[in-house]
């Protein structure tokens, strides 16, 4: 009897811990009721903040004294912290928050927290929200913006939105993000208006305790736009004078103001080159606007023209002659390879050559290119690929994360940016492993030595485990982190395997469409100008004997790209168009290989469904099946893929899938029809 008394509790306890969950409370799911006495050297909202965080969450011992202190200690740089059995010490306020949501981490995981200190990377560690000022987000797939709204309620700042926008800045001071770009980079120049100008102040009023600085994206023709002036020439007079009256403006209201984020002279955006000046005349003129407030310009180097120039060589061969000619508070903004967010690229050649300027990685977050909000995609393991990237600018160890945190080149301006995946969805992401991509954004952005597989583990526990719970160690964290591990690499599999890159369906950017080739779009934009397959073989001849982008690699890099002996089958056809009968190094020849690679990333898929079956009833049923529907989703879209590519490039090969691969399941021209729609439903 007695031993069906705790059997029966024990259920009771265990099927409490797997209540309904809708994923809103993101990797904040804890609450606790221990007592504990936390006081302040002194007194401030962020403060105020810190030591209610540590009121409501604290899972140490009871009736414990926590001090946060104020401290001038050496080992700890900008809003670093340092935790001790004591409590936590700082140098700012803000250090304190950071530390306060370490040691809460630290003791929700089970970890030591006594003795640990920390210092951010990055100085500022931004995410850039592409929204649209009628609330749709350019490559969101998390429903509506959380700033903005359509209709006529647009700029009233309601109690949903205030109470979201707290969350959404605790959420990111939890990570240690401390920027947030309100507006899409291809800007409406409305947003410098004064009625939206309000709207951010009050955002800003938010966001501020957590430590968050709000910047905005700005339009270069905002003048002539919304001013009263013919022309947006940076060297006018008139022009400098209204950009300078419009940073008063936006201080006014704003006084810790981030500064303006720009994306100028590309895809039909306005900028500097439009009235014959260049990307430095731009950038310096708005640098001059706001740095007289300690504002920043963060200056894109997302640049390409429809032209013969191979499109990953363009803004490398456009910006690296400026070099040393910018402001000290501007930065550019470089995404992490030459082309655009694609599941794998080389990391782009201007990191490291600008040795003068300070350089900035931009990630994508949002999956624009890697399944969107259907497919699960842990991007920890693609950023850490390309900040371990070694540029070899200055010697060995030169590596992305080197020039871009100011290690290398010692300045002290650093940043880190991605494009945000956060919307009105009630899970904030669309899909709840997308917020592990907003965790582990947060996390690298903070420190760019952490390792995906502790990122992973941490998003993991504190999202489906409660506090200390050690039960779930093989049956639940081993296999998901597994599966979150593996998940890039079989995107890359099923999508564009061995370097293969941009075949997707127009416009959505969701399937594949590797044929598409339409005379009436410009070439860079449609996929045969990226695979170039023929009956020799596949892939984009970047060697010096064709478009010779290898040559803004620094050696040995660039010799070792240049060959096809050497260069690392991972990129083997962004750099060469390979003949199909090429032997790769497992002794296979290619067009086999391309099979077997379009066929692992699809079984790779299949096993994180039975993965991720075997852990019913260990969490949440809302939760659970919500994300095994999203993994049938994936299975069926990366047999797309696979059929897909492998039907298409299989009219110039010409040659058998080997027969002990599946077969495919659908008909070429079948798929060419779904192609048009996101949705194969
Ligand atoms: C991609 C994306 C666009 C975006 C652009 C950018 O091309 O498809 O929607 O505007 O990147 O980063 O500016």
């Amino acid at each position: 009897m007695k031993n069906l008394t705790f059997l029966l509790l024990l259920v009771i306890t265990s099927t409490a811990t797997v209540h309904a969950e809708d994923g809103h409370q993101l990797w904040l799911r804890n609450k606790s009721s221990i007592p504990v006495h936390v006081s302040s050297s002194r007194n401030s909202p962020v403060l105020e903040i810190a030591m209610n965080e540590i009121r409501n969450n604290w899972l140490g011992l009871k009736d414990a004294a926590i001090q946060l202190n104020i401290t001038h200690d050496a080992a700890i740089t900008g809003d670093g912290y340092r935790l001790e059995r004591k409590g936590i010490s700082a140098k700012t306020d803000l250090g304190l928050l950071y530390g306060t949501y370490e040691l809460l981490r630290r003791q929700y995981l089970g970890e030591p927290y006594d003795k640990f200190t920390s210092s951010p990377s990055y100085s500022r560690r931004i995410l850039n929200h592409w929204d649209n000022l009628n609330g749709s987000i350019e490559r969101g797939y998390a429903g509506q913006s959380i700033f903005w709204r359509d209709g006529e309620t647009t700029l009233t700042v309601t109690h949903e939105d205030t109470t979201l926008w707290t969350e959404y800045a605790r959420t990111n001071a939890s990570i240690g993000i401390n920027g947030t770009v309100l507006n899409n980079v291809n800007a409406s120049a409305k947003i410098l208006t004064a009625p939206y100008l309000k709207r951010v102040q009050k955002i800003a009023n938010i966001m501020r305790p957590y430590g968050l600085k709000v910047y905005l994206s700005v339009n270069f023709s905002s003048p002539f736009t919304i001013g009263k002036l013919k022309t947006a020439d940076p060297l006018d007079p008139a022009v400098r004078k209204w950009w300078a009256a419009k940073a008063k403006e936006v201080y006014a209201l704003v006084p810790d103001f981030g500064g303006f984020l720009v994306k100028a002279n590309s895809e039909g955006q306005p900028g500097p080159q439009d009235f014959g000046r260049t990307h430095v005349d731009g950038a310096n003129m708005l640098a001059d606007a706001v740095s007289g407030y300690g504002g920043i310009i963060m200056w894109r180097a997302f640049v390409y023209q429809p032209s013969e120039q191979d499109r990953t060589k363009q803004a490398y061969a456009e910006f690296v002659p400026f070099d040393g000619k910018f402001r000290k508070n501007v930065i550019l903004q470089v995404k992490n390879g030459p082309l655009d967010f694609q599941p794998r690229e080389p990391f782009s050649p201007l990191f490291g050559a600008m040795n003068q300027t300070p350089v900035m990685a931009e990630f994508q977050i949002t999956q624009e290119y890697l399944g969107q909000s259907n497919q699960l995609v842990f991007l920890s393991t693609l950023w850490e690929e390309c900040l371990h990237s070694d540029t070899y600018q200055k010697d060995k160890g030169s590596t992305v994360a080197a020039v871009t945190d100011g290690s290398l080149h010692k300045n002290t301006l650093t940043a880190i940016a991605g494009v945000a995946n956060i919307g009105l969805d009630k899970n904030w992401s669309g899909h709840i492993f997308a917020q592990a991509n907003w965790y582990a954004f947060g996390r690298l952005a903070w420190n760019n030595k952490l390792e995906s597989q502790e990122i992973a583990d941490e998003w993991i526990r504190q999202t489906f485990l409660n506090a200390g719970d050690q039960s779930k160690e093989n049956n639940l964290v081993k296999p998901v982190k597994e599966m979150m591990m593996q998940s890039r690499e079989a995107v890359v599999n099923y999508m564009m395997p061995l370097g293969l890159h941009h075949i997707f369906a127009e416009g959505h950017h969701y399937g594949p469409a590797p044929w598409f080739a339409n005379p009436k779009v410009r070439a860079d934009w449609t996929s045969v100008y990226y695979h170039k397959t023929d009956t020799i073989g596949i892939g984009y001849d970047r060697s010096r004997t064709g478009s010779n982008a290898v040559a803004q690699y620094h050696e040995p890099l660039s010799s070792q790209f240049n060959d096809l002996a050497t260069c690392p089958e991972i990129y083997l056809l962004w750099f060469h168009h390979v003949p199909w009968t090429y032997r790769l190094k497992n002794g296979r020849e290619l067009w086999p290989e391309l099979c077997y690679r379009y066929d692992s990333g699809v079984q790779q898929v299949r096993g994180f469904q039975r993965s991720w079956d075997k852990i019913a009833g260990l969490i949440d049923a809302a939760r659970f099946s919500a994300i095994q529907s999203k993994l049938r989703t994936q299975s069926r879209d990366a047999q797309i893929w696979k059929d897909a590519c492998l039907l298409y490039f299989q009219q110039f090969s010409k040659k058998e899938i080997p027969f002990d691969l599946e077969r495919p399941v659908h008909d070429l021209d079948a798929l060419k029809i779904l192609s048009r729609s996101k949705t194969y439903d």
